[in-house]
């Protein structure tokens, strides 16, 4: 029998794409001496990335091997690690201590992602998930409100977005949460930013 000892020795870094989460985990795994796991090369480095999505430009997650592959990884882990990314949520929620989701108003989001080359289908997709919030309800969902804290780094540089999660870990002081659709919908903008 294979006995699993949860350590919760996880930090997650999430939120929707361009929102800041792989250059914010990097700076912080180096300010607190921790390894970064970034979980799209882990679950191609795993072998749980299948064929090619070719008009997404994306591989498809073979999730089952993914939540094998990360039960692996932190099973009877005592030394902390960060993981960043898209699917956060897979890591077995006994092992998470922290989770820090990256919140971007959808305005800075769009101009940013737009930057990146993303096709409009795919900037139009990923900034509606930033103002539904679904990063941050499915964190939610798999972790529990008290673990689980929102950061709006809209007006924050990724250091000082550090700086804000380091004082999250030290006063556990705020659960605030963002809610882009209340916020565009009083503004009256939210058909800018929502498709039907
Ligand atoms: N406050 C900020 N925090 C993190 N990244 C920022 C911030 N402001 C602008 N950026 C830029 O946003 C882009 C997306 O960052 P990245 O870490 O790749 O995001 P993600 O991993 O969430 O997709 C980068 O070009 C980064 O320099
Ligand atoms: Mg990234």
């Amino acid at each position: 029998m294979v006995v699993r000892i949860a350590l919760m020795s996880v930090i997650l870094v999430g939120g929707s794409p361009g929102t800041g989460k792989t250059k914010v985990a990097k700076i912080l795994g180096s300010k607190l001496s921790v390894e970064v796991i970034s979980l799209g090369d882990f679950a191609d480095e795993s072998g749980c990335v299948k064929t090619e999505d070719r008009a997404r430009k994306t591989g498809i997650i073979n999730e089952d091997c993914l939540v094998d592959a990360l039960l692996d990884l932190t099973d009877n882990k005592i030394r902390r690690m960060i993981i960043e990314g898209h699917y956060i949520d897979l890591v077995p929620s006994s092992s998470v201590q922290w989770v820090f989701i990256l919140r971007t108003h959808p305005e800075i989001l769009r101009a940013r992602l737009s930057e990146r080359n993303y096709s409009r289908e795919k900037v139009i997709e990923n900034v509606e998930a930033e103002v539904i919030g679904v990063c941050q309800m499915d964190a939610i969902d798999a972790f529990g409100e008290t673990k689980v804290f929102e950061i709006d780094t809209s007006d924050l540089s990724a250091p000082q977005t550090v700086e804000k999660i380091e004082e999250l870990m030290k006063t556990k002081s705020s659960h605030d949460r963002i809610d882009w659709m209340s916020l565009l919908e009083e503004e009256g903008r939210l058909d800018e930013f929502l498709t039907d």
